[in-house]
């Protein structure tokens, strides 16, 4: 599966997704990048010289059976516009990263009738631990979704949405969620040089806590609650911590959080697909 894809905006996410699919052996003569910003097309030049790289965007188009939209969310209408001819002459899978964007709005900029692939990346994709949910419009065929679902694994996790509207919930969860768990980092080294521990040892205890909880979970069979469970002994210190979380509301806090991001991620997208 080798598809030639070109990459509209060639930035952090087209570059980790180019990083992500080489490493798997795509083939860089069959990856186009377009960039108006020449630091950009430099910097992907010198780590992948066999990729073709410029500032046409109907030109590489006419190469590629997939487009991947890896521009801001804000520009988006009018890079589709622009490029409505070009992919309308050629007919390729369209996949956004685009946080946000409708794919009905996306169909409908690039002049309609369009296999689009809406997906919802997060951050840590930026170091291949991404985690992104993607949902296909009617025209997809299952090649289509799988090539969509192979570009977006070469920097992490995906899963599949039946319907698109789920995306709001996955903005509010995995989209927003690496902002929730750096702030529970932050309150963790902060508590923890309360307690007169050295800043930058409270830090990395803090970090590796987070990252070796992640993966002990990935990893397990057991689901969080059980794992919790087996580190809370009755009558120790982490019961004794989980009782002041739980009395303080934390998962009503959490509930609260991810409705109100959900509610933004619809405000916006209405904003977004407006013209
Ligand atoms: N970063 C993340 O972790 C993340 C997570 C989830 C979703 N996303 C989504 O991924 C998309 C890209 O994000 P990013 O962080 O990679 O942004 P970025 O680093 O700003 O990259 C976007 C690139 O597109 C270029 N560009 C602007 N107009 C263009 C045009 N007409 N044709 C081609 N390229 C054009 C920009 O050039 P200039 O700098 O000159 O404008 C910039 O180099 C966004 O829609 C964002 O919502 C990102």
């Amino acid at each position: 599966m080798n598809e030639p894809i070109a990459f509209i905006g060639a930035g952090n996410m087209a570059r980790s997704l180019i990083g992500g699919l080489v490493a798997d052996g795509w083939p860089e003569d069959a990856l186009w990048a377009v960039d108006p910003n020449p630091g950009q097309r430099e910097t992907l030049a010198t780590q992948w010289p066999g990729l073709h790289l410029g500032e046409d965007g109907a030109e590489a188009i006419s190469h590629a059976d997939v487009v991947v939209l890896a521009v801001k969310p804000q520009v988006l209408d009018e890079v589709c516009r622009a490029l409505a001819g070009a992919v309308q002459a050629r007919r390729p899978l369209i996949v956004s990263i685009a946080a946000g964007v409708r794919s009905a709005d996306i169909e409908r900029w690039l002049g309609g009738n369009l296999a689009v692939v809406r997906c919802m990346p997060n951050t840590p994709a930026l170091v291949g631990c991404g985690a992104t949910g993607l949902a296909a419009n009617e025209r997809v065929s299952p090649t289509q979704k799988a090539v969509a679902e192979s570009i977006l694994r070469a920097v992490g996790l995906t899963v599949w949405l039946d319907d698109e509207s789920a995306l709001d919930a996955v903005t509010a969860l995995s989209g927003s969620g690496p902002a929730y768990l750096f702030l529970v980092m932050e309150a963790l080294e902060d508590a923890g040089v309360q307690l007169g521990l050295p800043r930058e040892t409270a830090r990395l205890l803090a970090l590796q806590t987070a990252f070796g909880a992640a993966k002990l979970a990935l990893e397990s069979d057991e689901d969080a609650a059980t794992l919790r469970t087996r580190v809370t002994s009755r009558g120790g210190t982490t019961e004794r911590a989980l009782q002041v979380l739980e009395t303080g509301g934390l998962r009503e806090l959490m509930a609260q959080a991810l409705t109100a991001a959900r509610d933004r991620s619809r405000e916006l997208a209405d904003q977004l697909g407006r013209d």
